[in-house]
């Protein structure tokens, strides 16, 4: 199969942790003897060539990371732009015809639950878009890929090679080892009392250093218009 795969973080490709994975999901594609072509959303002179594509490729992956709970609103404001044209596709062809659309959800913080609720968006999104809804690979953990390098990014982003064979496979991230994959959906109640305290005492710190070294002269719990 051949797969239109769009990289749907605002975040230049060189910096983009999604690009990162997305090396990983195709090197496990072309094990299954898939082929693809990929796109940034951040770069917006692929916008046209990425709609071109959309309106003809049978199988469409959007990777994306989870921006304050939410889908990037960059990716949002492309789509936008995309659903005439899936309509206009539907129009012309047999329904049975829809392209397949799969998404790869990511993100910082490592609980399945808090994507749960992006995932059930993108759900709904595929049929927006006139798409058979193909799956999500929903992953947390992602936080510091761009910040290493080699052994060490290749930890994280090494075990996204299945995947890859899997959607190379099946054109979709349905089957059970893609549910699996997401991990703990909470952490359990130690885990989580320690995260708290960190954020309460190590992460609040390093937060006020950093927002100290970029000249922020208010606390960052300051609420200017919250009063
Ligand atoms: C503005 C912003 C908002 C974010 N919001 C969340 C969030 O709500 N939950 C989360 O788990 N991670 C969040 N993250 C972390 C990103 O999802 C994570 O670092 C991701 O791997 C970034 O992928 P990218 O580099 O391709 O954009 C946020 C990151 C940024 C920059």
């Amino acid at each position: 199969m051949h797969a239109l795969i769009i990289n749907g973080s605002p975040r230049v490709k060189k910096y983009s942790n999604t690009d990162k994975i997305l090396g990983k999901i195709t090197e496990g594609m072309k094990d299954s003897g898939s082929s693809y072509e990929q796109f940034e959303i951040s770069d917006r002179s692929q916008w046209n060539t990425i709609r071109e594509r959309f309106y003809v490729v049978d199988h469409i992956l959007i990777a994306l990371p989870l921006y304050v709970e939410c889908i990037p609103g960059l990716l949002m404001e492309f789509l936008e732009t995309v659903e005439p044209i899936a309509k206009e596709r539907l129009a012309e062809e047999a329904s049975n015809s829809r392209p397949k659309l799969a998404f790869l959800l990511q993100s910082g913080f490592a609980e399945g639950i808090q994507l749960r609720c992006g995932e059930a968006y993108l759900e709904m999104l595929a049929g927006k878009l006139v798409c058979e809804y193909a799956g999500t690979l929903v992953k947390g953990d992602n936080f510091s890929i761009r910040l290493f390098e080699d052994e060490q990014r290749e930890k994280i982003v090494g075990k996204y090679a299945e995947m890859g064979r899997i959607y190379g496979r099946d054109g979709a991230f349905t089957d059970e080892e893609c549910r699996k994959f997401t991990g703990p959906e909470v952490f359990p109640l130690p885990i989580r009392l320690l995260v708290g305290l960190m954020f309460k005492t190590m992460a609040k710190k390093s937060f006020n250093d950093m927002a100290k070294k970029w000249g922020c002269t208010k606390p960052l719990t300051d609420r200017p218009y919250g009063k």
